[in-house]
């Protein structure tokens, strides 16, 4: 049967390394499909960056292997009552493995509480995952006991250039991933440790990428890596003051087909005038900028060693503003990093009311084993963390109300990716800001740029028709 399903927890790049095992998972002549119910082949793709990203992989490997040794489908877990039984002709789970950055950090230790996982594969081996799965189905064929599971996390020198291939063969919108790794050492941060150190795939190979991508149809990319504007900087030389990151942005902006470009996440350390600079040069490039700050306190900053200083960051906001006055910024806040004071705290939110971000992702501090920050304990309060975390969804919440009822009336040009999930007639797409635009459509509409009228706005969406 071989039929395949990937759960994906954390972050884009994540969302792109489960692309990319899928395809090589199908060129291999596995099924993937879209439901647990279907698969007799689980993988989890895991997240590290905080506990609760783990434990909740944790929970979920260990409801499946349950119903693994009870001869059930997926299905009959999810509801936590082993009682219920499958759907009609869903097939019993045969493998269950967990893959991606818990995995790499966790290791072998995860077969101490869950015994019996069959596959734990690092960051570094997405690429061994079909032969890891064609071994252990040999296993499983040869009527003996059940195949001893398989770990590996081992580093593999390339294994940057191995997350290329699409699953999906018509999508409006692609990720491409451009580089792994992170040299930052952020005190807080378990992704030097999951990810490895960084390394930048060739120039010429992602632009073939993508041009093989519009080809296929696809309009927009977005560019992954976890520090994405310091893409190549070990590997390739400078150019006429222009970093290897902005030289690839050129590329892809001369390319054929492809009519917007975005990246996450570029570090303000590293964020110069080169690539400020794009924003005036590259009309493909949108003025829809993920920059995270962390923290608005030099303090704080400091202790995070985040290398930059809140006066900086501001003076980059306000150069790509300068650049474009359009430009839309969303970011990333820690609340209750071991010694937040609430002077500390009220300096992030005059950041947060200085640059007005209309999109963030706000989260409460939670110390990882093995970073530096460890040694410094988990001193704020839980309560405090919540109520921090409240204040700035709230200044959130007043901000993109603000931002997007200033939009009504306008017209917005708008890249069209698909039907909308409520299946009410209506269809999705993003204007160059990112913001997500609801609209009456027809399928002949997806992957076409549509000025579209705004008339309502949410929190969320804008709404409105063709104009
Ligand atoms: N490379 C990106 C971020 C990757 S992790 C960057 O540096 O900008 C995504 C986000 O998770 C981080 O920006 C940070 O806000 C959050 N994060 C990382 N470690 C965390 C921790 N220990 N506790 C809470 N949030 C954390
Ligand atoms: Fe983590 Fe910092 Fe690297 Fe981002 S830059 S991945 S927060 S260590
Ligand atoms: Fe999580 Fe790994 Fe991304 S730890 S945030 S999935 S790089």
């Amino acid at each position: 049967m071989n039929r395949v399903f990937i759960k994906t927890y954390g972050c884009q790049m994540n969302e792109r390394d489960s692309d990319a095992v899928a395809a090589m998972l199908r060129e291999r002549g596995y099924a993937i499909v879209d439901s647990e119910a279907e698969a007799d082949i689980i993988l989890l793709n895991t997240c590290s960056v905080r506990e609760q990203a783990e434990q909740k992989a944790i929970g979920k490997a260990g409801r499946l292997l349950k119903a693994r040794r009870l001869g059930l489908n997926a299905a009959a877990m999810t509801t936590g009552d082993s009682a219920t039984p499958p759907p009609p002709g869903a097939p019993p789970l045969r493998l269950v493995g967990v893959i991606g950055c818990m995995a790499q950090n966790r290791g072998a230790a995860l077969l101490d509480s869950l015994p019996d996982l069959d596959l734990v594969a690092g960051t570094q081996k997405f690429h061994r995952v079909p032969d890891h799965l064609d071994n252990l189905l040999a296993g499983l064929r040869a009527l003996g006991p059940r195949p001893a599971s398989i770990v590996d996390t081992e580093g593999e020198p390339g294994s940057q250039n191995t997350i290329s291939a699409h699953s999906s063969h018509r999508a409006v919108s692609a990720f491409v991933s451009i580089m792994q790794g992170c040299d930052m050492n952020c005190t807080y941060c378990i992704v030097p440790k999951t990810r490895g150190r960084e390394r930048a795939r060739p120039m010429d190979e992602i632009v073939d990428e993508v041009r093989a991508l519009a080809e296929r149809g696809t309009k927009e990319v977005v560019l992954l890596g976890q520090l994405v504007n310091h893409y190549g900087l070990r590997e390739f030389p400078t150019v006429d003051g222009k970093s290897p990151f902005v030289q690839l942005l050129e590329k892809i902006n001369a390319l054929d087909g492809i009519e917007r470009i975005r990246f996450t996440s570029p570090h303000p350390a590293g964020f110069r005038a080169d690539l400020v600079d794009c924003y005036r040069r590259l009309p493909k490039l949108c003025e829809d900028i993920h920059l995270p700050v962390q923290s608005g306190s030099d303090r704080i900053l400091r202790a995070m060693r985040r290398t930059y200083t809140r006066e900086r960051y501001l003076r980059i906001v306000e150069a790509l503003r300068a650049a474009n006055p359009a430009m839309r910024f969303s970011t990333d806040i820690i609340v209750g990093f071991p010694g937040e004071t609430d002077a500390d705290f009220e300096e992030t939110l005059s950041l947060f009311d200085a640059v007005r971000f209309d999109m963030a992702f706000i989260f409460k501090y939670s110390p990882r084993s093995g970073t530096p920050a460890e040694s410094l304990g988990d001193t704020v309060p839980r309560e405090i963390k919540e109520l921090r975390n409240q204040i700035l969804l709230g200044r959130l919440e007043t901000f993109s109300n603000a931002s997007h009822r200033a939009l009504v009336g306008t017209v917005r040009e708008v890249l069209v990716e698909c039907p909308s999930r409520k299946g009410n007639g209506l269809f999705m797409g993003r204007d160059r800001g990112g913001r997500k635009v609801l609209f009456p459509g027809t399928s002949g509409d997806v992957g076409r740029l549509l000025n579209i009228h705004v008339e309502k706005a949410t929190t969320t969406v804008l709404m409105g028709t063709v104009a």
